[in-house]
């Protein structure tokens, strides 16, 4: 018989600097009022140490995604781990946790699939339990946006909307009769490449970073945000209804919906398109801000200890970002 994968442990981190919509009115012409009325987000974190990479933030996530997985670091065979903001060019985050995991010789793949990255890690975690080829996987999804991010006037658009965080979740054989992960669903389509990417540097420029780049701004993410708010509401709710069919099941059946969390005003337009009473959708976006392919697994890891999520709670996941990539998935927990 084909096992069942499912979700038996989550954990997540934030780093302890807490920064306001006020601190950022501080270092840009903005303020606490259009912040929170655009996007919800009223704090984010970011680290406050030089050094402190995106598998950094990750570690705690995983080691608490195991503990309440029941399982030891070493029960673990394989890892991935997604991140647009990977500690450093090459090699991958995942290798990076896996050596501060202790883990030596154990797999690691690293996702670039932005905010769709923790679907997209989770949907190939299930396919290799599924498939017999490991038994416990970490999947990880942590950023660090903060060094990245232009904090000026030039840049306040998208600076407003990112913070650092790691979400974990630990996969392995489903343990219960109707447990597991349902399906996942994934998407892409690179006519939305341009409309929210960092352009350099880049292996397709000679040289890959010059002065006028960066004097132009082109190592900042660049966003197109009426096109991204447009194109996000659309396929998010396409996606959770795609998935939600395939389970047969109807949004009333739904326990929980955890959304990406890239803006308070998308995932409310989401949650009205779908007729999911508030009550049942999960955000925490006010408090962290847009932490990208760590959201979704700091949204389960929050649930779980709140008692949101208890076995058999059923919970629908959708996710939009650059690419564009968005996805879905149910899983039962
Ligand atoms: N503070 C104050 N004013 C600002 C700021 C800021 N941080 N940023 C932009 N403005 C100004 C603009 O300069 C503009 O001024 P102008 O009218 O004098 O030209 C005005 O506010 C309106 O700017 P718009 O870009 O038209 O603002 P819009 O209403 O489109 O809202 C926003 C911008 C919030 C980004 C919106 O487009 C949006 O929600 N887009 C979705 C993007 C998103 O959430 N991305 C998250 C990352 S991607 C992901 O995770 C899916």
């Amino acid at each position: 018989m084909q096992e069942r994968a499912a979700i038996l442990g989550s954990g997540h981190y934030v780093p302890p600097r807490v920064v306001t919509n006020d601190d950022l009115a501080q270092m840009f012409d903005t303020s606490d009022e259009w912040i929170v009325q655009r996007t919800g987000i009223r704090e984010r974190r970011f680290i406050d140490e030089s050094g402190t990479g995106a598998s950094d933030l990750a570690l705690p996530a995983a080691k608490m995604a195991i503990e309440q997985a029941g399982l030891e670091v070493g029960d673990i065979d394989a890892i991935i781990f997604a991140t647009l903001s990977p500690d450093i060019y090459f090699p991958g985050s995942g290798c990076l946790l896996g050596h501060k995991l202790g883990l030596g010789g154990v797999p690691a793949l690293d996702v670039r699939n932005q905010c769709s990255g923790f679907l997209y890690s989770l949907s190939v975690a299930d396919a290799w339990i599924r498939g017999g080829m490991y038994r416990n996987v970490l999947v990880v999804g942590a950023e660090v946006h903060s060094t990245g991010i232009e904090l000026a006037d030039r840049g306040r658009d998208v600076a407003v909307l990112f913070g650092d965080g790691a979400g974990a979740v630990v996969v392995g054989a489903a343990k219960r009769e109707g447990q597991g992960i349902k399906t996942v669903e994934l998407h892409a389509d690179g006519v939305g490449a341009q409309d929210l990417w960092v352009e350099a540097p880049a292996s397709m420029f000679i040289p890959r970073l010059d002065e006028g780049m960066l004097a132009e701004g082109r190592h900042y993410p660049r966003m197109n945000g009426r096109q991204v708010f447009r194109w996000a509401t659309e396929k998010m709710p396409e996606v959770a209804h795609a998935v939600l069919g395939k389970c047969d099941l109807k949004v009333d059946d739904v326990d929980l919906f955890i959304p990406h969390q890239a803006n308070m005003r998308i995932n409310q337009m989401v949650a009205k398109r779908l007729g999911i009473t508030d009550d049942r959708v999960v955000h925490n976006i006010e408090r962290y801000g847009n932490t990208t392919a760590a959201t979704i697994p700091i949204g389960i890891s929050e649930s779980w200890r709140e008692g949101k999520l208890e076995p058999g709670s059923k919970v629908l996941f959708a996710a939009f970002g650059a690419g564009f990539t968005w996805a879905g998935a149910v899983v039962e927990f």
